[in-house]
């Protein structure tokens, strides 16, 4: 039993988010049974898995009285676009900080997709070129934030506190039920893995659930992906906690091979995976997080890691924006 009535939350996204099979795309990986769970459909802001977290994250921001919002992410931060909107929706201040931290110079990157966005929202926008002074530079801002007397929430990036996994908590609660009502087995969740928080949400949820799904994060962002793993340890420990199921038994399992060249890189098996989804399932992946999370799904499909009739369900994270933002970037062959 997990309640999350007792946290404050405040309604963004539109839920439940469909749960659907896959057969096209299932028949060319030789999958019998693939499912996605389409969180690029919380249609919040343009969507995508930060909407949920959000609803908790900002719940908790205004019940503490915060006026102004600060969070911090890449250029096309998904995130950031959705942390600005959910501020607008709650009567905060949004400030973001974008970190120039992709090595893309195109218009297309640097203006599109999701800046777009930033600016249709009016967000205060702070530009830092070189990632490693991103600390530095957030920590005077607040300084300076404070002393004006706001009241600032600073949200981490990906928003990934225990919080925020929150919000992946109740999508586990979603996909059991709507596993159930379809006689569908949880056997495998794949998902990409940045900061670690909607993995560990996820794996806290299905925990608590008792169910022993096995979720597979495709780390797309830390070079070193053992990182990642620590990291989703660590937060799925705390999310168990702050639901009152502390001893629940789970297993972290991170992929670190499809990486490629780094975050926000695309690769070839990123593209392919955008190629064959939109082409069977006329469904759009996205270049940094989906695309590298669906590569890693068709290459254990092909390498024969789910057993035989065993369900796999791709959960679908959004990131729409971004890939508009790659048109100036990707070539399809
Ligand atoms: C579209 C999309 N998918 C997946 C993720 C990864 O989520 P997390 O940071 O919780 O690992 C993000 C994070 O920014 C995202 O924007």
């Amino acid at each position: 039993m997990i309640n999350l009535d007792k946290f404050p939350q405040l309604s963004l996204a539109h839920l439940p988010t469909p749960f659907e099979a896959w057969p096209k795309l299932g028949a060319e990986l030789g999958l019998s049974n693939l499912y996605a769970k389409r969180d690029d459909c919380t249609g919040f802001a343009g969507g995508g898995n930060k909407s949920r977290k959000l609803e908790f994250l900002i719940g908790e921001a205004v019940a503490q009285g915060a006026d102004t919002l600060l969070t911090v992410g890449a250029t096309q931060s998904n995130h950031c676009r959705q942390s600005v909107a959910a501020a607008r929706k709650a009567g905060l201040d949004p400030h973001i900080v974008l970190v120039h931290q992709v090595p893309i110079e195109e218009p297309s990157y640097c203006n599109g997709g999701n800046v777009l966005l930033d600016h249709l929202l009016d967000a205060t926008i702070y530009g830092v070129d070189t990632p490693g002074k991103a600390p530095e530079f957030i920590a005077q801002l607040l300084g300076e934030m404070k002393e004006a007397g706001r009241k600032v929430c600073f949200m981490p990036p990906g928003g990934s506190t225990p919080i925020g996994c929150l919000g992946y908590v109740n999508c586990a609660m979603e996909i059991k039920a709507q596993a159930e009502a379809m006689d569908v087995a949880l056997d495998h969740v794949v998902l990409a893995n940045s900061s670690a928080g909607t993995h560990a949400g996820l794996l806290a949820g299905f925990a608590a659930l008792g169910l022993s799904t096995k979720v597979h994060g495709i780390n797309v962002y830390n070079s070193d992906a053992a990182k990642t793993e620590e990291e989703t340890q660590q937060l799925t420990n705390q999310t168990l906690e702050l639901i009152g199921h502390s001893g629940a038994e789970f297993s972290v399992d991170v992929h670190g091979d499809y990486l490629g060249d780094g975050y926000g890189i695309p690769t070839a098996g990123c593209l392919e995976a955008l190629q064959m989804v939109a082409q069977t399932e006329a469904v759009f992946l996205d270049p940094v997080y989906t695309g590298k999370a669906m590569a890693g799904l068709i290459a254990m499909a092909k390498a024969g890691s789910f057993g035989e009739g065993e369900s796999v369900t791709f959960l679908h994270t959004g990131g729409f924006p971004g890939l508009l933002a790659y048109s100036d970037v990707l070539e399809f062959g």
